[in-house]
C-alpha cells in the first residue's frame, strides 16, 4: 500500500510516499529554517506562506522521486494536529483536495504519534508494545505504545518542553535558530558538572516532569554573569544544561521500564537527536538488559516519512476521514484521532 503523506505542521513543509508503513520511497523535506533565523524563531504567518507556495511541488517531486504515478497511490496521510494552526491547515487542505480529486482515502495522523511511528521506518524489527520517550519542540511525554494507535500517557511535563528550553537558552547564548543542536554541538568539549543547574521533582505523578525551574535557572545564571561581568564556560554550561534535561527523563524512563516490565524502549521526536540524551538512554539500556531504539538523526526531526508510517496504521485500524477534516493546534494523543 503506497501512502502520500503531508507534514506541515511547523516551519519544514514535507511529502513523502511510503510503501506498507516501513519502506521509504520518496522523502521531501523544504525546510524554512534559514528564514525563520532572522527572526530568532518561527513566525507562523511566513510558515504558512512558505507552505503554500512549497506544497504542490513537493507533492510532484515526491511522487517521482518515489517512481510511480498518481495513480499508484491507495490513501493521503496529513498531520492534522498539532502544530501552528494556519501551518497545520495549509497540509490539511491540500490532502483534502488530493484526496477528492484522486478519489483516495484520508488518513488524519496525529503529529507526535508520527514521531514515534519514524522508529518504525528505522527498525522494522519494532513493533508494539514498547515504552517510547517522546521529546520534541513542544512536547516532552513518556509514552505507553500499547499498539499502534492506542497509547497510554504514563507521564509529562507540567510546563516547558524540552526542545522549548533548549532553544531558549540557546538563544540567550546568541547561538542561532533552532538552538537545540546549536546547544549540543557547543555542549561537547564541556564540563556537565561545572555548572549546578536543578532537576525538578513536580507534582504527584512521579512520571510527570517540569523543565520551566531549569530554564530559568540557566537564563538567571547566564544574565548574572553578564552583569557581573563574569565570563561563562559555554561549552561547560552547554553541557551541564543539557545533562540536567537528560537528568529529568532518565530516571523515569528507568522507573516506566521498572513498572510495564517492557524489554523495548525507544526515543522520538527532535530532541532525540541531542547527544547526551541518547548516550544516556544507551547507558541505562545496557544496565536493565533492554533494547533501546534511537531513531537515526535524520527521523528525529519534523520529515513526512514518519507520517506515512503512522498513516499505514491509522488506516488499517479504520481511521479515515472525511472533507470535515479540520486542523488542530492542540490535541492529545489519546482517544480517537478525528
Ligand atoms: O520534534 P520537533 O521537530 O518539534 C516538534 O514536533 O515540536 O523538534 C524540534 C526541537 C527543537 O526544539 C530543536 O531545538 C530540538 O528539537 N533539537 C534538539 C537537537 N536537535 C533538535 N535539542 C537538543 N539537542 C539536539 N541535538
Ligand atoms: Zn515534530
Amino acid at each position: 500500500m503506497n501512502i502520500l503523506a503531508i507534514e506541515s505542521s511547523c516551519d519544514e513543509t514535507a511529502v513523502s510516499v511510503v510503501r506498507d508503513g516501513r519502506f521509504v520511497l520518496a522523502d521531501c523535506i523544504a525546510s524554512q529554517v534559514d528564514l525563520h533565523r532572522i527572526y530568532g524563531g518561527v513566525v507562523p504567518e511566513i510558515a504558512s506562506r512558505m507552505h503554500i507556495e512549497a506544497i504542490y511541488g513537493l507533492a510532484d517531486q515526491a511522487i517521482a522521486r518515489a517512481q510511480i504515478t498518481r495513480s499508484d497511490i491507495d490513501a493521503i496521510a496529513v498531520t492534522y494536529a498539532p502544530g501552528l494552526i494556519g501551518a497545520v491547515l495549509v497540509g490539511v487542505n491540500f490532502a483534502k483536495a488530493a484526496a477528492l480529486a484522486m478519489d483516495k482515502p484520508l488518513v488524519p495522523v496525529h503529529h507526535i504519534k508520527g514521531h514515534i511511528a519514524a522508529n518504525y521506518i528505522a527498525f522494522p524489527e519494532l513493533n508494539p508494545p514498547f515504552l517510547c520517550l517522546v521529546v520534541s519542540g513542544g512536547h516532552t511525554m513518556i509514552v505507553d505504545v500499547q499498539d499502534y494507535t492506542k497509547m497510554q500517557i504514563l507521564g509529562t511535563t507540567l510546563d516547558d518542553a524540552a526542545g522549548e528550553c533548549f532553544d531558549k537558552v540557546a538563544r540567550v547564548l546568541n547561538m542561532p535558530y533552532p538552538g537545540g543542536s546549536a546547544l549540543d554541538k557547543a555542549s561537547q568539549d564541556g564540563d556537565a558538572n561545572k555548572y549546578s543547574l536543578p532537576r525538578s521533582k513536580p507534582g504527584t505523578n512521579p512520571y510527570d516532569m517540569s523543565f520551566s525551574g531549569l530554564k530559568t535557572a540557566a537564563l538567571n545564571l547566564i544574565h548574572h554573569a553578564e552583569q557581573v561581568g563574569e565570563e561563562l564556560d559555554i561549552p561547560s554550561l552547554c553541557a551541564s544544561f543539557s545533562k540536567a534535561v537528560s537528568d529529568t527523563l532518565i530516571p523515569r524512563i528507568e522507573m516506566a521500564l521498572a513498572q510495564t516490565g517492557y524489554k523495548n524502549v525507544a526515543v522520538a521526536g527532535g530532541v532525540a537527536a541531542n547527544s547526551t540524551i541518547r548516550s544516556d538512554m544507551q547507558t541505562v539500556a545496557e544496565k536493565l538488559g533492554v533494547h533501546l531504539f534511537l531513531p537515526p538523526l535524520n527521523l528525529c526531526g519534523d520529515n513526512a516519512a514518519m507520517i506515512g508510517a503512522q498513516g499505514y496504521y491509522e488506516f488499517l485500524a479504520g481511521n479515515i476521514a472525511g472533507m470535515e477534516l479540520n486542523a488542530y493546534a492542540t490535541k492529545s494523543i489519546l482517544g480517537e484521532s478525528i
